[in-house]
């Protein structure tokens, strides 16, 4: 909507880079603040996203996609400009290092062009054809109306735009708040929006989300919760729409995505991509690998190498060159770590790499902690942090009932190299997950597949073209030839 001048309360955002105050302790480094927003922003932001719309009469539901296709490739360029900007604020507000963070904007902007690319085809781009004899049909994707998307820390920029891209030019008007770290980061955005869309389409709200989500919520005026962040807020929030059966939900949230390391496999390959799954920015990947299941055989000698690999990562700033161990946002995740650590030594389980565990407050060097058990906080919570839990199997039913029994189901790798012991384990694995990777970590790319899961990891399925159905519904116009 429109820009607005500010008095109103401001919030301060801290970085997780620390630097030494003047008795020498090391401090969060203020970046910046931005106005908290109260109920009545955001109502006041809801009803201009409900007067764009305007019951689908409104300019943008009711425009064709040939021009919604332009103010979106306006709003490419405009966003392009800024990432210089971005990408800095990625890094200080978040923490990502600098190649992550370049990755973050670059695949985002890619993932708005493959959406436009997708949308020009989706179910034959609303040409009429003869559905059966004496019809002539056309199916025309149609909007849902108010869509509230709201994106995860880990992926501030990038998350949140691969529900509120596709929601946009499905003709549906938009209310975004940002995510509690990671929100300065789309002030340079702001203009992009307001000067490449008509009035009311894309709206922001800064502020704490347990003050301007419940409001939206119980209006009942949201017709689709987009939200990827964890299940109990999700289920919080559906339970606050008056109609909750009704409101479309496009959800991903929980997991805890098991590697599973057989006996015959290569173990340079599964240190290395389980290293890329479990620490990539430090583990705070809903993606991440957070639990190794290890055959017995193969156990201390995977846990060795493991080990050794992790202890040759780099720890620093995000812009220094090769770090890719850096300062986690959490306040609270340092401590929790060490809480993991403490409890799983006490039931009998060791960190294998030196230095594993030790913190300079907000950063933490990864640890590998083996072997972890049934009743440690490691086995069950998601710990989306940089700790690596091991836990050696005999029989592969284990990690099979594991899974089973888990609340989640999002991915699961295999590392092996015998065709038939994989094959074996593909069809069921599908079944409990929704996706199996063959000797390479678990991850969302590329974007043009379905991202989902099972359980209480997800509702509804992203990645461009599925992201594009979940934003809309199909209407069919269907003439008596
Ligand atoms: O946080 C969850 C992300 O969707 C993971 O995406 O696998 O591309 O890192 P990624």
């Amino acid at each position: 909507g429109d820009m607005v001048a500010w008095n109103g309360p401001v919030s301060e955002v801290y970085s997780p880079v620390c630097m030494p105050d003047q008795t020498g302790t090391l401090q969060r480094v203020l970046v910046g603040s931005f106005p908290v927003a109260g109920p009545t922003e955001a109502m006041a932001a809801l009803d201009a996203a409900s007067a764009a719309y305007d019951n689908g009469r409104g300019e943008w539901p009711m425009m064709s996609v040939t021009d919604r296709i332009k103010h979106m490739e306006v709003f490419i360029g405009k966003m392009i400009e800024q990432k210089a900007l971005v990408v800095k604020l990625l890094m200080w507000e978040i923490g990502k290092n600098l190649a992550d963070s370049t990755k973050e904007f670059d695949r985002t902007v890619t993932y708005i062009y493959d959406t436009i690319d997708a949308y020009k085809d989706i179910d034959r781009a609303g040409s009429r054809f003869k559905i059966t004899e004496g019809i002539i049909g056309q199916i025309r994707r149609a909007p849902l109306g108010v869509v509230l998307s709201m994106g995860p820390f880990n992926y501030p920029l990038n998350e949140t735009y691969t529900t509120l891209i596709p929601a946009i030019l499905m003709g549906n008007t938009i209310l975004f708040k940002t995510p509690k770290h990671g929100s300065l980061l789309h002030y340079p955005m702001l203009e992009a929006f307001r000067t490449s869309f008509p009035k009311g389409v894309v709206n922001s709200i800064y502020g704490r989300g347990a003050d301007v989500v419940p409001p939206l919520m119980q209006s009942g005026k949201v017709n689709v919760l987009a939200l990827i962040g964890s299940s109990k807020v999700a289920d919080s929030l559906k339970k606050m729409h008056p109609k909750s059966n009704r409101l479309r939900a496009v959800l991903s949230l929980d997991a805890k995505n098991a590697a599973i390391v057989l006996p015959d496999a290569d173990l340079d390959v599964a240190v290395s991509e389980g290293i890329l799954g479990a620490l990539s920015f430090n583990g705070q990947r809903c993606t991440a690998l957070k639990i190794f299941w290890v055959h017995r055989s193969i156990a201390d000698q995977f846990t060795e190498k493991l080990s050794a690999a992790v202890n040759k990562l780099k720890p620093g700033m995000p812009w220094e060159a090769g770090v890719n161990i850096t300062p986690l946002p959490e306040p609270t995740k340092p401590a929790y770590i060490a809480d993991c650590i403490a409890e799983a030594e006490a039931q009998g389980a060791r960190i294998m790499n030196e230095g594993g565990g030790a913190a300079h407050e907000s950063l933490v060097f990864p640890a590998v902690v083996y072997p972890v058990k049934d009743g440690m906080k490691l086995y069950r919570e998601e710990q989306f942090g940089p700790i690596i839990p091991v836990v050696p199997f005999d029989n592969i039913e284990e990690p099979l009932q594991y899974l089973i029994n888990a609340d989640h189901g999002m991915q699961t790798s295999i590392f092996g190299n015998d065709p038939v012991q994989i094959g074996q384990l593909i069809d069921p694995l599908v079944n409990i997950v929704c996706r199996v990777n063959i000797n390479a970590q678990c991850q969302r790319g590329p974007d043009t597949f379905p991202f989902t899961g099972r359980k209480d990891s997800a509702e509804g399925t992203l990645s461009v073209e599925d992201a594009l159905r979940s934003f809309s519904i199909r209407s069919v116009v269907a003439t008596k030839e």
